[in-house]
């Protein structure tokens, strides 16, 4: 079983942040079965390089929206954005140096920065956006 899975709950209102949002839950998902595979570290840090890089672009996508938007928390989105990204490059970090391995710990951890970022900060900044007539 998949470890996320994606629902219309998890619609923040904004076409292109779902599918980025849809595409980021796929790639913790295979993270997870290949951890599960038990496939070789190289192949797993490869999945967690590219979960990086494409998070990174996301989170750029959404602070250019809100920026274009005048959204009034864009300072506080921003940083929680920064937060995340620093999260996810030590625990990689941790990863490649042999200091850290996959864990359902460590799955579950990224499952919750994910969900919980977009259920709440991301789920705001749509509903503003949508109010300004912003899909
Ligand atoms: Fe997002
Ligand atoms: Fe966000």
């Amino acid at each position: 079983m998949a470890l996320m899975e994606w629902n219309d709950n998890m619609s923040v209102g904004l076409e292109t942040a779902d599918i980025h949002h849809k595409k980021l839950v796929s790639m913790v998902n295979s993270l997870h079965e290949a951890m599960l595979k038990g496939e070789t570290k190289e192949v797993l840090a490869k999945i967690l390089h590219a979960l990086i890089v494409y998070t990174e672009k996301h989170f750029e996508y959404e602070e250019g929206l809100f920026k274009t938007n005048n959204y009034p928390d864009y300072d506080s989105h921003k940083r929680e954005h920064d937060e995340l990204t620093a999260q996810v490059k030590s625990l990689n970090d941790e990863f490649n140096s042999g200091s850290i391995s996959l864990s359902i710990e460590v799955m579950t951890f990224l499952k919750n920065w994910l969900t919980e970022h977009i259920m709440d900060s991301d789920m705001k900044a749509g509903k503003y956006l949508n109010s300004k007539g912003v899909h």
